[in-house]
């Protein structure tokens, strides 16, 4: 059975990749749709290329191995990326905050459980993960500050890439996001 490290490399690789397939098809749509976003995407997306290949290199000296939903990741993160860049600034907006923002809180259970027993101390994983982190905070404030306020069709579109990033993590660690997200939750309750 893998351990816990070996699926936390394993979700944040697949996770980086389909962020990588998501801002390669907005890019796509954003050509036709909203071309002026173009420059920014493409920034975005060398981090998240760069942020797969950091998880990437990790993975060999974890006993850990590639996710197998690596096809799931890659379809998913594309077709969130297609149809939210069709549906112009906005949707790429909104899918950004969505999945940065699902993205940011799954880091923080990580580097909590990683940083709970000196046990698990795991250094260069843990910088990994913190430094990616900030990154994608960017990516989050650049999508938030952009976005208009939420009418109920943006709420229901945040609310199905939030859970469509959600189901995919929890498939690729096996429920274990699950268990993290509650020991951290019950952790923080004890401390406050
Ligand atoms: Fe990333
Ligand atoms: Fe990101």
């Amino acid at each position: 059975m893998p351990s816990t490290v070996a699926r936390i490399l394993k979700v944040n690789h697949g996770g980086e990749h389909g962020a990588s397939r998501i801002y390669a098809a907005q890019i796509a749509a954003a050509r036709w749709r909203c071309p002026e976003l173009v420059p920014e995407l493409a920034e975005l997306l060398a981090h998240e290329r760069r942020h797969e290949q950091m998880f990437l290199a990790l993975v060999p000296s974890r006993a850990a191995r590639p996710c197998r939903l690596m096809p799931l990741w890659a379809l998913g993160g594309f077709a969130l990326g297609l149809m939210t860049g069709l549906a112009g600034r906005t949707g790429v907006f909104i899918c950004t905050e969505a999945v940065e923002r699902t993205v940011h809180r799954h880091l923080d259970h990580q580097l909590a459980w990683l940083a709970a027993d000196p046990a698990r101390a795991d250094p260069e994983l843990a910088e990994a993960i913190a430094a990616i982190q900030t990154e994608e905070e960017g990516h989050l404030a650049w999508a938030a500050e952009r976005r208009p306020p939420q009418t109920g069709a943006a709420r229901a579109l945040y609310g199905a890439v939030a859970a469509t990033v959600e189901a995919l993590i929890w498939l690729s660690t096996q429920g274990e996001s699950g268990r993290l997200g509650r020991e951290m939750t019950v952790s923080r309750r004890r401390v406050a």
